[in-house]
């Protein structure tokens, strides 16, 4: 099979970890008789150095045109100055938008070896942890009008929160569809007690259940999630929210796993050409230093071979390279454990060593 992938390094850590993600699909290539082709994209705050903004036309053309989009992190303190709407976070927004990736797919799953790395109590995180987050990605406050004015001599900043019907039914038909293909429960949360946009939200995704008498849909206020997903996380199965609800539940649920840097995630839309990314962001005050994790990475170009390319097998063994990686101990040092005992039997490596252990199992596999 031949693919076009466009890749997009970004900011900060981005660079490296992209570098180890990229090792890693070209061993998937060679072992398994495909050939992947690279194109570079600017994004982020390289950018704007560049190009004077984040994400310039003819890079996302670049991006539309390929099979799939694979990205690092974008963003820094470097541009926390520039003006709002040529912030390197716009750039993903952009991309994002134009690509029409709506959903947003983000698991929370414990590795085992890292069982001890989650800030829970052992007794929480034996009851498994093992969910996904289904985040609407390219409507609500994030997409609404932003404006900051003058009124009556004071700053007003208004950040407007908007949601359609079809905005939610076809991220809710996302959720349903999720859930049916695992243990068949969907929790939708919203903050129905004080937005319109949630209430809507509620009510369509209780309109939906009637066509999926097969899974239990439950609510739950967004708040109210925060803290259940800390106090029992084994509860949930899929989760579906708004953009910016599953923002923030999804950063929680990555630190309950362990840590930020194992999680992928997917974004598609009605094509087959999605936008896999690592959640965490480009953490500019480790880049260069050769301490990143590259794992979320890793994962996200498993699941761009999964999702996007349908090759199971491939992603298969990326997966199980990540797993032996981990099984023989080697950690980067954002999931090294912090117990000395334990610490013993596990080796502290940096970003690239990390990457060529994945890139040797998957040759030995
Ligand atoms: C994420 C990030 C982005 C978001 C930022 C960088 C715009 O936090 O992917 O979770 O808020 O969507
Ligand atoms: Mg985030």
């Amino acid at each position: 099979m031949h693919k076009q992938i466009a890749v997009i390094p970004g900011d900060g850590i981005g660079p490296e970890i992209i570098r180890q993600a990229l090792l890693v699909l070209s061993a998937v290539a060679e072992k398994f008789g495909h050939s992947f082709a690279f194109t570079e994209v600017d994004m982020g705050g390289c950018a704007i150095d560049t190009w004077g903004e984040p994400l310039p036309e003819a890079m996302l053309e670049k991006c539309l045109a390929s099979d799939s989009v694979l990205l690092g992190a974008v963003g820094g303190e470097k541009w926390n100055s520039v003006p709002g709407h040529l912030r390197p976070e716009k750039g993903l927004l952009k991309l994002r938008a134009g690509m029409g990736v709506y959903s947003n797919n983000r698991p929370a799953k414990i590795w085992p070896q890292l069982a001890s790395a989650s800030p829970l109590k052992q007794s929480i995180v034996n009851q498994g942890i093992d969910f996904i987050i289904v985040r609407e990605l390219i409507g609500g406050i994030y997409f609404g009008e932003h404006k900051t004015e003058t009124v009556d001599g004071e700053t007003v900043a208004v950040d407007e929160l908007m949601y359609t019907e079809s905005e939610i039914e076809r991220i809710g038909r996302i959720g349903f569809e999720t859930a049916r293909k695992r243990n068949k429960k969907l929790c939708s949360v919203e903050k129905s007690n004080v937005l319109d946009s949630s209430l809507l939200w509620k009510q369509v995704m209780h309109r939906l259940a009637a066509e999926y008498p097969d899974v239990t849909l439950t609510d739950m206020l967004v708040d109210n999630c925060a803290m259940q997903i800390v106090k029992n996380p084994a509860q949930f199965d899929v989760i579906v929210t708004e953009n910016m609800f599953g923002d923030i539940l999804s950063d929680e649920a990555s630190m309950i796993t362990g840590s930020i840097g194992m999680i992928p995630s997917s974004s598609l839309g009605d094509s087959s050409c999605g936008l896999y990314e690592p959640i965490h962001g480009s953490a500019p005050d480790i880049a260069g230093r050769d301490i990143a994790n590259p794992i979320g990475t890793v994962l996200a170009a498993a699941m761009m071979l999964r999702f996007s390319f349908n090759l199971d097998k491939e992603a298969d063994a990326i997966e199980n390279a990540v797993g032996q990686a981990l099984d023989k101990g080697y950690r980067t040092a954002d999931i090294m454990p912090q117990d000395t005992k334990e610490a013993a039997d596990c080796q502290l490596v940096g970003c690239k060593k990390m990457g060529e252990t994945i890139v040797q199992m998957i040759k030995e596999a």
